[in-house]
């Protein structure tokens, strides 16, 4: 399975799915580009560090669908099979998604469909909710939407703000994701409405 990863900025799940990707954990697999919409975006270093091609694609005011369609034929230039977002913080045009329909996926800082949009931490602290975690999820045409893959419980505790809550769910981001990319690889799942069945729900 080729893999194509969107960041904007620190890229730290991106390291997570590539440094799972290259010591086995997802098997198969190779991350053939990582594609950043921001030159500056911290993750891109981080990425050449780890000897994965980078490319950069800035908006420079273009409307969405011209600068996705060059995000497109970049990950189709190589072979990509399945598109995961980490941290890319662009809503992506219907033609995006419907080029790679049930190929892209996302990770979210809440347990959806709670906290959608940005600043998902601190909506959560505000909200004074007991309980967030994170989401990884196919995307589809609307925000923070898709199928569900994975969810993951982080406890919010009394003492939490924004920052500190993200820095716990950020950890548990890292391992969710690698789990749904290694799951995905498998093949071994079917979407069933808005339900993501694997295993034994398989056949059934
Ligand atoms: C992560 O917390 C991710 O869940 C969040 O941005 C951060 C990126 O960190 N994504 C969103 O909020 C998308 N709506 P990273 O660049 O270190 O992976």
């Amino acid at each position: 399975m080729k893999i194509g990863i969107l960041i904007s900025g620190r890229g730290s799940n991106m390291v997570a799915i590539t440094r799972a990707v290259q010591d086995g954990t997802i098997p198969n697999s190779k991350v053939a580009v990582v594609i950043s919409d921001k030159s500056k975006a911290p993750g891109l270093g981080k990425a050449r560090d780890l000897g994965v091609k980078t490319v950069v694609v800035t908006r420079r005011g273009r409307p969405r669908e011209e600068h996705d369609a060059e995000i497109v034929s970049e990950l189709k230039k190589h072979d990509v099979d399945l598109v995961c977002l980490a941290g890319y913080m662009r809503l992506l045009s219907s033609s995006f998604v419907r080029e790679f329909t049930n190929r892209i996926v996302n990770i979210h800082p809440s347990l959806l469909p709670s906290f959608k949009g940005l600043d998902a931490q601190r909506q959560a602290v505000e909200y004074g909710v007991k309980v967030s975690g994170c989401t990884v999820h196919f995307v589809d045409e609307e925000l923070d939407h898709g199928a569900i893959i994975l969810q993951r419980p982080v406890e919010v505790l009394d003492s939490d703000d924004a920052d500190t809550l993200s820095e716990r769910i950020l950890r548990i981001e890292h391992e969710t994701y690698v789990e749904a990319v290694r799951l995905i690889s498998g093949g071994d799942f079917r979407i069933s409405g808005r339900r993501v069945l694997f295993g034994s729900a398989v056949g059934g």
